[in-house]
């Protein structure tokens, strides 16, 4: 995806200035809810402000600006926005999960280290949050990848082809649940229209995930380590259909 800085300009200044600039902040986003989650912001020095700038129906779209420097292999943070609906629901009862995520850097400073990724939480129950004891899998799917940064545990696959595209599969523990990383072996995929019921198809008959397991949250966001940006979601949208 390809903006000119004309229509990247007037798309920001269209922004309704709903930010929120504190720690654990979230705010209302339409059918998702925004947060800045500065979970590991202690690691390091900077800061970090994220900004909702429209939510119509089931899409969204929202900024975030960060610049963090210290601790180059520390995740600061996760903002991100959590679908309020696609969620509940059995792996074995879904049949499709369709989304659409446009992206881009306003501006970057050189040599950001940094993800844009979903974060999709699986549990035996069918509600739970995030990062909890009720967690079984964090699934992630990284549409970029910059700076030499990696996910959690191994690589266990290389250009692995799933909901039309190639991904570099990462997988390890962490806390009580399993860790899947999906890297998009091509580089930065700003464009992003699948079904993700293809990853749940994969996990389930190739990595051993139970189809009994629910999905409890969907998240997507950037989890950056060091540099400076401005990412803008032009679009996002999830849904989860039975
Ligand atoms: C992020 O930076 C851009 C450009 O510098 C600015 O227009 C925007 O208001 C900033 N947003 C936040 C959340 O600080
Ligand atoms: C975030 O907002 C605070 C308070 O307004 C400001 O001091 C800081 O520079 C902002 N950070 C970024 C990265 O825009
Ligand atoms: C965002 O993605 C949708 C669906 O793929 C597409 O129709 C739309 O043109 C994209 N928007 C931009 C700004 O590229």
């Amino acid at each position: 995806m390809f903006l000119s800085s004309i229509s990247l300009l007037s798309f920001i200044a269209a922004a309704t200035a709903q930010t929120i600039t504190g720690a654990f902040d979230c705010e209302p986003a339409g059918a998702y809810t925004l947060c800045q989650n500065l979970w590991g912001a202690s690691a390091g020095v900077g800061s970090q402000n994220s900004t909702l700038v429209s939510a119509t129906g089931n899409t969204v779209s929202w900024m975030t600006n960060w610049t963090w420097a210290n601790a180059n292999n520390n995740v600061k943070s996760y903002a991100n926005v959590q679908s309020n609906t696609a969620k509940g629901v059995q792996l074995s009862a879904i049949t499709s999960a369709p989304t659409v995520w446009n992206w881009t850097y306003a501006t970057q400073s050189s040599g950001i280290r940094a993800d844009v990724s979903y974060d999709i939480w699986f549990g035996k129950a069918s509600s739970g949050s995030p990062a909890t004891s009720a967690s079984s899998y964090e699934i992630m799917i990284w549409l970029s990848g910059l700076g030499g940064i990696q996910p959690v545990g191994s690589q266990i696959t290389t250009a692995t082809p799933v909901a039309g595209h190639t991904w570099n599969l990462w997988k390890g523990p962490n806390a009580n649940w399993e860790v899947f990383s999906f890297v998009s072996s091509t580089g930065n995929i700003q464009n992003f229209n699948a079904d993700l019921k293809d990853f749940f198809t994969y996990l389930v008959s190739e990595q051993g995930v139970s189809s009994s397991q629910y999905v409890q949250a969907i998240q997507t966001g950037t989890e950056p380590f060091v540099g400076a940006a401005d990412l803008v979601i032009q679009s996002y949208s999830v849904a989860i259909n039975t």
